[in-house]
């Protein structure tokens, strides 16, 4: 990436990838075809859609739309390919939910720090079933489903994919669940709604307690996935960092009033229709203090890309990480591009340093590879971000909307 080029524009938000990958594993659920729009091309989608052919389902796909009918399942997904991705965890609680069983390799932990699912098993026990964890696999049966009062919160508040998981098992169980403390992401609501076009009943998503009266079968389903809130956020970054005038389309503000708000803190000016924003950018942010929060607070998959914001500037900003708190990967990197910053537990102490020179840096994971980019966005010289595999896992094309707007990035394949 060569840095320091002004961006000026419009470019298109993708669905999202963290309600587009539970959507899919919800559809199988049913028997029936389901149609699923506005679905972002990502390698963890893709992965997915392996996870759900492995399981016996025919998926086709054609552009954005992923068309999936699951008339015969299995209910054993396998290391090989469950390991790819953290998130096909939420297979667990659809295949429960119809075959009363499911058996899925637990994942393990990964760089942004250790991801327990205790959560998501405390709820599939009090639905009534057996966990056993056998060979690096979680087994989870259960004859009957009964419906329950499931408090979902953990030390580190609430659970997004536990929530989606239990939701989706409890869908058709016998009687009524009640999640305490469930996530009011979005993202969880999305797929509540999705659900309910199946059939299901659930009220209340979007807030901290979720009702479901349990169904005997939910039917084929057509929906248009969610915004990507953080593909947004990421965007509206670079252009506060780089931008002239930039505009975000196909997006939701309402989804992005915490990082609007951050960024107005910083100093920049926003913009907002009801289905788009503009970032009208000035350079330098304004230091502030950040932390991070689940629904409807300021979002964790925001706090690198902030990280790399409040690089630059004049003073000092302090960003705390309450969700992951060992998620500071970027942060070396960063400190190898002349950032000045210091970590005391989970908060990054920045002290904003005049200019940010290119290097050649590592990607660690998703949002950590974002980060670089928008560092390397606004530093002097060449920055060359390797293993950028990590940021295709959730950003559709984010060289080519970049360069769309006025950006100089290469996209090169190294050998080795
Ligand atoms: N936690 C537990 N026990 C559990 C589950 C979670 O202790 O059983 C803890 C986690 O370790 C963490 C906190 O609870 O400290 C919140 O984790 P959560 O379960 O909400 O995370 P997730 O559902 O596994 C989703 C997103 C993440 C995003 C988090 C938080 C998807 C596919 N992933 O993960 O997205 O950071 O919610 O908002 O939806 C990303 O897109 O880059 C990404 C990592």
């Amino acid at each position: 990436m060569h840095g320091g080029h002004k961006l000026s524009g419009t470019v298109n938000i993708s669905g999202s990838k963290n309600s587009a990958l539970p959507i899919l594993a919800a559809t199988l659920l049913t028997k029936d075809e389901c149609v699923i729009h506005h679905v972002p091309d990502l390698s963890d989608v893709h992965f997915m859609l392996q996870i759900l052919d492995h399981l016996g389902a025919q998926v086709e796909r054609a552009s954005g739309t992923v068309t999936v009918k699951a008339e015969k399942v299995t209910t054993e997904a396998p290391y090989d390919v469950v390991r790819k991705m953290r998130a096909s965890v939420c297979v667990l609680g659809p295949l429960l939910g119809r075959e009363r069983e499911a058996t899925v390799s637990l994942p393990g932990g990964c760089v942004i720090g250790d991801r327990p699912i205790d959560l998501h098993l405390k709820g599939f026990e009090a639905l009534g079933a057996a966990i056993r964890v056998v060979g690096g696999d979680v087994k989870v049966l259960a004859p009957q489903l009964r419906g329950a009062v499931i408090p979902m919160t953990g030390k580190f508040g609430s659970t997004v994919l536990g929530t989606d998981n239990v939701m989706m098992a409890a869908v058709l169980a016998d009687g009524t669940t009640v999640i305490d403390g469930a996530a009011e992401e979005p993202e969880v609501v999305d797929l509540a709604n999705f659900l309910n076009k199946m059939g299901a009943k659930v009220e209340g998503a979007g807030s901290r307690r979720i009702i479901i009266e349990g169904v005997k079968e939910l039917h084929g389903a057509e929906h248009e996935v969610i915004p990507d809130r953080i593909e947004a956020g990421t965007f509206m970054v670079a252009a506060a960092i780089s931008g002239a005038e930039v505009k975000l389309r196909r997006a939701n503000p309402a989804h992005l009033a915490t990082v609007s708000q951050a960024l107005e803190r910083a100093g920049y000016r926003i913009q907002v229709t009801v289905n788009s924003l503009t970032v009208l950018g000035n350079g330098e942010p304004h230091s502030i203090e950040l932390t991070t929060e689940t629904y409807p607070g300021f979002p964790t998959d925001m706090q690198a890309q902030m990280c790399a914001l409040l690089s630059r500037g004049q003073g000092i900003s302090t960003v705390t990480e309450n969700i992951f708190p060992q998620r500071f990967m970027h942060v070396s990197e960063l400190k190898r591009m002349g950032a000045n910053i210091s970590l005391e537990n989970n908060t990054a102490i920045i002290n904003g340093v005049t200019a940010l020179s290119g290097a050649p840096v590592m990607a660690s994971d998703l949002r950590a590879s974002a980060a670089l980019v928008l560092a390397g966005l606004q530093a002097d010289g060449v920055t060359e971000v390797n293993r950028v595999y990590h940021i295709d896992r959730g950003y559709e094309m984010i060289d080519e909307k970049l360069n769309a707007l006025g950006a100089q990035i290469e996209r090169v394949k190294v050998k080795g």
